[in-house]
């Protein structure tokens, strides 16, 4: 019952998600490229298909950026008491402006809710020994503990250069990522055209073989140029739903 668009676009939906061998594709009218309030509908629609598969209990992880803040302000005031229900960060948090953050956005995303959070105080790009050492800390393990059972992670996806520029990385190591074939990034690591993972981001979170088995994967993004960080992404789990703008489907139908 997610009524966005003409019959033409639902079509699409169903071609892509079986193209891209996933559980769904959701599409949202009009082209981010053209017009970027696009990825305001595009953050409601992920929270709307969201709260159609929130149960009690439930613990779920969200990532960071700008198509994610849009699911959180997206999410309607709720009058249902969300029992038991955990909202915390997918991955440690990236150098971004505080409202780009997966803490203020988990938080924002719980408040919507009236369901708790725990937030994680762990930034990117930090040393193995640190992250050791870290993660004795009692509080981020009980933060730790809460992201390893996680059963959905909503996400937004990249492009690995893009995001290699956000999080500030060297030059030589930008360059590096995408020899190796980066072309897609999420939830802190990098993967090349095929799925495979090309790079980790260190840092704390959600790992990649946890994704991989999660039942309930929601993806969003806009904007054309993520067409191959889409297709490569879909790789990982066949369980994923995708909420894309217009553009960036046409885009995609375009290249596989
Ligand atoms: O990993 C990918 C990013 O979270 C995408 O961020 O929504 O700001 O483009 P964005």
């Amino acid at each position: 019952n997610f009524v966005y668009n003409s019959r033409k676009l639902h079509d699409l939906e169903e071609l892509l998600r079986d193209r891209l061998n996933i559980k769904k594709v959701l599409i949202v009218m009009d082209s981010y490229d053209e017009d970027e309030s696009v990825i305001k509908e595009v953050g409601k629609a992920t929270a709307s298909y969201f709260k159609s598969i929130l149960a009690k209990d439930m613990i779920i992880g969200i990532t960071g950026g700008k198509t994610m803040q849009m699911v959180a302000e997206g999410v309607g005031s709720d009058n249902s008491k969300n029992n038991n229900v955990v909202v915390v960060p997918g991955r440690g948090g990236l150098g971004r402006s505080v409202e780009k953050q997966s803490n203020t956005i988990a938080a924002t995303l719980a408040e919507k809710l009236k369901a708790s959070y725990r937030l994680l105080h762990v930034s990117d790009n930090i040393s193995k020994e640190l992250i050791d050492k870290l993660i004795k800390d009692p509080h981020t393990k009980e933060v730790v503990e809460y992201i390893k059972k996680i059963q959905t992670l909503i996400f937004g996806i990249g492009r690995a250069d893009e995001m290699a520029n956000n999080r500030g990385t060297e030059e030589d190591k930008i360059e590096n990522i995408i020899k190796k074939g980066a072309v897609a990034e999420a939830f802190g690591y990098y993967f090349d055209k095929n799925g495979e993972i090309v790079e980790e981001v260190n840092t704390i979170g959600v790992s990649l073989n946890h994704y991989k088995e999660l039942e309930h994967p929601i993806g969003a993004a806009c904007g054309n140029q993520k067409a191959e960080a889409i297709i490569a992404i879909s790789k990982l789990n066949k369980n994923l739903v995708l909420v894309i703008d217009e553009g960036l489907a046409k885009e995609i139908f375009k290249k596989i």
